[in-house]
């Protein structure tokens, strides 16, 4: 207790420890040196990283203030679902794992203690009035992300509970949104994971609120031996899942669940000044190699080459997918499938792979395949005009076959980077209507088109998402879609079902 007034002036608020006891232990010594007179924890004490009790016995002697997250709420109630409310099913799915990693050996103790923790409270600095909630006041599972936090609705919730700031956690991302009359609202971040920008750094906010003059509010970027506590995860039998972003501080999961203007922090490098930006699984020696030796036996041609070489150029707008992609083909349309030279293709390093009448695809080493077929594959095979003479490339296919949220993330965001970069998109299979027009729901995919004059790129791109759906191009029913812009294109769409 500072001065007259009797009441504390600095405030440290963590929340989010998903039971990471280092970067936990190191946020709580931070605060000490910033000479906290207040640490309030507040919520998700336990999840992926496991340790529960540990962690929780960390946080009952480190802390002054507790509220309850989530995570608490669904433990003392018995629940096995995590409770977050992700928006995608993915990240649902995997976040209700790392909770029942969280709970199966929490102690009756433990969960004692959590169930003392209220929804939210109020503490009276010399300042003003803070409330401490875990989502949104009121909200214990809503996600605020600054960009979607509008004023009016911030100046809403700090009248209804007639304080001077908010602090909340939950999402992950950290901020501090200032209004002009000195109001403000704070995210701490999380002390457990880092904030999806590609530093393995973890967050808290510490809040200076004298009595006048200016508040300081600073979210405090701490440091700590992550690889230590990565191997220590290791050791637990945790799956890679949840120890990969604490390695690299890009996230796994929960990234589809994210506003789109949020996903891409990792692609941001001010802060770690990365400078790999090569394809995670896409090798383009192994490209070269490959493509050369097709080009020997007159498959493909060198503009063929340097258009798919120039996939793995950061320039090409959809490079974020191309660096998750696990593999990229050419379809190479041919006269006919049975006079290729079987023996030599073979000779190169490679077998057959999905051989079928009039279709044939062979898998090289560093993530490209081609494929031949001279079964109609496309929407224009089935027009009178001619298309050009074989052998050629029809498309190239970019294979995201990980169902992990960040690919999720960057699959869904395909058409709309395909929009601002000026290419045509469109939708095959899922969840899109298209599907009437098509045999069966078959893997997820989009087309794009590239710009018509003055590009690198001439061919459309197929985007396709989840595990290999071996049938998907066999059936006959999923052609290309063509060109949108192509005067044909709405010729091939089937009439509506019959009401
Ligand atoms: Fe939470
Ligand atoms: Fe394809």
């Amino acid at each position: 207790m500072i001065n007259g007034t009797n009441r504390p002036r600095k405030l440290a608020v963590m929340g989010g420890a998903y039971g990471n006891l280092a970067a936990l232990e190191k946020c709580v010594a931070d605060a000490a040196e910033m000479h906290a007179d207040l640490k309030a924890f507040t919520g998700d004490s336990i999840g992926c990283c496991g340790h529960s009790n540990e962690v929780v016995a960390m946080i009952r002697d480190g802390f002054d203030l507790f509220v309850a997250g989530n995570h608490e709420q669904q433990a003392v109630a018995g629940s096995k679902s995590c409770g977050c409310g992700y928006s995608s099913a993915e990240d649902e799915k995997i976040s209700c794992e790392a909770f029942e990693l969280a709970t199966s050996g929490l102690s009756d103790e433990a969960r004692g203690f959590l169930a003392t923790w209220p929804n939210e409270q109020i503490i009276e600095l010399e300042g003003g009035r803070v409330l401490l909630c875990h989502g949104s006041p009121g909200y214990t599972s809503e996600f605020l992300y600054e960009a979607e936090l509008d004023d009016l609705r911030l100046e809403a919730w700090l009248d209804r509970f007639d304080v001077r700031c908010f602090v909340c956690t939950h999402s992950g991302l950290p901020f501090v949104r200032r209004l002009a009359d000195g109001r403000f609202a704070v995210n701490c971040g999380v002390v457990g994971k880092p904030d999806h920008d590609g530093d393995p750094a973890v967050h808290y906010a510490f809040i200076d609120l004298p009595a006048t003059g200016e508040p300081s509010i600073e979210i405090r970027r701490i440091s700590y031996d992550q690889e230590g506590w990565a191997r220590k995860m290791e050791s637990a039998g945790i799956s890679p899942v949840f120890v990969e972003p604490v390695r690299t501080g890009v996230w796994t999961t929960g990234v589809a669940s994210l506003p789109a203007s949020e996903r891409f922090r990792w692609l941001r490098t001010s802060m770690t000044q990365r400078t790999d930006w090569r394809p995670e699984f896409l090798d383009p020696n192994h490209w070269r190699r490959t493509l050369a030796d097709f080009r020997a036996l007159g498959l493909v041609s060198d503009a063929e080459i340097e258009e798919a070489l120039s996939l793995l150029d950061p320039a090409f707008p959809f490079f974020a997918q191309l660096r998750v992609a696990d593999s990229v083909h050419l379809h190479v349309k041919v006269d006919n499938v049975d006079d290729l030279p079987f023996s030599e293709i073979v000779a190169l390093g490679t077998q057959a792979e999905n051989a079928r009448p009039g279709y044939i695809k062979y898998p090289f080493p560093g993530g490209i395949n081609l494929i031949f077929s001279s079964i109609p594959i496309a929407e224009e095979d089935q027009l009178s005009e001619p298309r050009p003479s074989k052998p050629f490339v029809d498309h190239f296919g970019i294979d995201l076959r990980r169902e992990t949220g960040l690919v999720r993330a960057l699959f869904e965001d395909t058409p709309s980077v395909a929009r601002r970069a000026g290419w045509p998109s469109k939708s095959q299979g899922g969840g899109g209507r298209q599907v009437f027009c098509c045999h069966s729901t078959v893997a997820e995919k989009y087309w794009v088109y590239p710009p018509p004059k003055g590009s690198r790129w001439t061919r459309p791109l197929e985007f396709a998402y989840g595990p290999l759906e071996i049938s998907q191009e066999m059936n006959g029913g999923d052609l290309r879609p063509i060109d949108p812009r192509h005067p044909a294109a709405g010729s091939f769409a089937c009439p509506p079902p019959a009401h």
